[in-house]
């Protein structure tokens, strides 16, 4: 087949492609969400089904993702559309890249307040009050941030603008650039964070509680009056975040492979970024845990925690104003690589269809985006009371962002990435997966093939269908019963 060229340019070399998904991939949702999740879902067990679905669902999708993205070498609208006629199906395909687009389109409306708060936190670093800081004080600057909507929306307006400048930018000249010093200099604070951690007495015990599994945390919850409840939703988020930590599921990793050159090893690659990103969110993990405990913090507090905790550490290191200001500067950076990728498949769908330039097309995505950031802004004070569907029990208290985060990282993105595992095998044909991974016929692509042709869509399944209750309706079916033993 000839190959065919991306309009929009393509990265000058391999390593640049890494840095740019190892950037997207590690984010927010390595230092900011994996934490607080793991701290409202019990910890060991949660991580341990979060390991396993990196493995067995992320790397094998990841492959995939970048295999369609360097063949259609597109927005994912139009690469899915020009890979189902290669293939002699559907083009319906196409609205698997819709579903990516709006997918991106929400996260990021979220992701860029969340970053605001990273923004804001560099000035507070500066300005020395975490110097000594107690748990209460920390709290207090946490909750006078997010209680004023004016503060937020300011933050957030910045955090979109510096964006859309990326973006508009073009592949060479603006992402490229943004993340090639960016990572390893993340890397390094992560690591002094950690060693200031297992200095603390409390490391063991933050050690334990990241890596020792209790699994009847994981299958339990306790509503608002204490009482446990069976669910199979901590398994769901974690197999949601596998997703969201490696960017997989919504056409970010699609884009940046069709600006892949055509010689690059989509496996290697695609196991540099997890590995890379995996490490980022343990080293997170290990550093805020044993703060948490060593100040007797809820882990499970919620979004707030790394920045309820790590002020308190920063507070009492030698430096800590430096280390601090740079900590919440590379966590900026972070964000910034990661939401340049969410809003990369909407941008260069309108420079496709629509005929814009990068810059009308960054500033009018940019600006959608901004309007329905506010959203979560008001979820954090002014509508923090609204429950939109308190009708159903694990919603009850859900607030707006709670339920934008939810519908994105836990639906929208395992289902675009079981519909990606469907089409990359069962639609495309074996040549061209086979031409395009180049791993010849042997134990390699024969592995990546059945794990996505049938470990991932079965995994991806069973887990949806044990959240949505299918599987206990089942069960309640007498002749099903009989059959299993009542084990269904
Ligand atoms: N992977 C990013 C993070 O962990 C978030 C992201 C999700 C980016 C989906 C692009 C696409 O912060």
């Amino acid at each position: 087949m000839a190959v065919r060229e991306s309009i929009h340019g393509q990265w000058s070399t391999r390593w640049a492609f890494i840095l740019a998904a190892t950037g997207s991939a590690v984010g927010l949702g390595n230092i900011w969400k994996f934490p607080y999740i793991t701290g409202e879902n019990g910890g060991g067990a949660f991580v341990l089904v979060y390991l396993l679905c990196i493995a067995v669902i992320g790397i094998p999708i990841m492959m995939a993702e970048v295999m369609l993205g360097r063949r259609g070498r597109q927005s994912p609208i139009n690469t899915m559309e020009t890979l189902s006629i290669e293939a002699g199906h559907s083009t319906h395909w196409k609205y698997l890249g819709w579903m990516g687009v709006i997918g991106g389109f929400l996260i990021l409306s979220y992701y860029s307040v969340i970053a605001g708060w990273a923004l804001a936190y560099i000035r507070e670093s500066v300005s020395g009050v975490f110097v000594n800081s107690t748990p209460d004080g920390v709290k207090g600057v946490f909750g006078d941030l997010v209680s004023k909507p004016w503060k937020l929306i300011g933050w957030h307006t910045l955090f979109m603008v510096m964006t859309m400048v990326v973006v508009a930018r073009g592949v060479q000249g603006g992402l490229e650039k943004a993340v090639r010093f960016l990572m390893p200099a993340l890397f390094v604070i992560l690591l002094i964070l950690v060693g200031y951690a297992s200095e603390t007495e409390y490391f063991h015990k933050g050690l334990e509680f990241l890596f020792k599994p209790d699994f009847h945390a994981l299958f339990h919850v306790k509503d608002a009056n204490g009482v446990e409840h069976r669910s199979w939703n901590a398994v769901l988020t974690a197999m949601g975040h596998a997703f969201f930590t490696l960017s997989l599921g919504m056409g970010a990793i699609m884009v940046y492979g069709s600006y892949l050159p055509s010689n690059t090893s989509i496996m290697q690659t695609s196991f540099i970024i997890a590995i890379a990103d995996t490490l980022v969110a343990l080293l997170a993990g290990m550093a805020i845990f044993p703060i948490v405990f060593a100040n007797n913090l809820e882990p499970g507090s919620g979004p707030g925690l790394i920045f309820q905790t790590l002020p308190l550490a920063f507070g009492r290191m030698d430096g800590g104003i430096l280390f601090a200001t740079l900590f919440f500067i590379l966590l900026t950076f972070a964000a910034w690589s990661s939401s340049i990728s969410l809003i990369e498949p909407a941008v260069a769908w309108l420079v496709e269809n629509a005929g814009m330039s990068r810059i009308i097309a960054s500033v009018v995505m940019g600006g959608a985006c901004w309007a329905v950031g506010l959203l979560t802004v008001f979820s954090f004070n002014i509508w923090q009371d609204v429950h939109l569907l308190s009708g159903i029990k694990i919603f009850k208290d859900a607030t707006i962002f709670d339920l934008l985060d939810y519908l994105t990282a836990n639906i929208m993105l395992p289902l675009g990435g079981l519909l990606i595992a469907i089409f990359a095998v069962w639609v495309m044909s074996r040549e061209a997966s086979m031409e395009e991974l180049d791993l010849g016929n042997g134990i390699l692509y024969k592995s990546w093939r059945l794990l996505v042709r049938y470990i991932t869509p079965v995994a991806v399944i069973i887990v949806f269908m044990n959240v949505t209750g299918v599987f206990n309706w089942l069960s309640s079916i007498a002749w099903l019963q009989a059959l299993f033993g009542g084990q269904v």
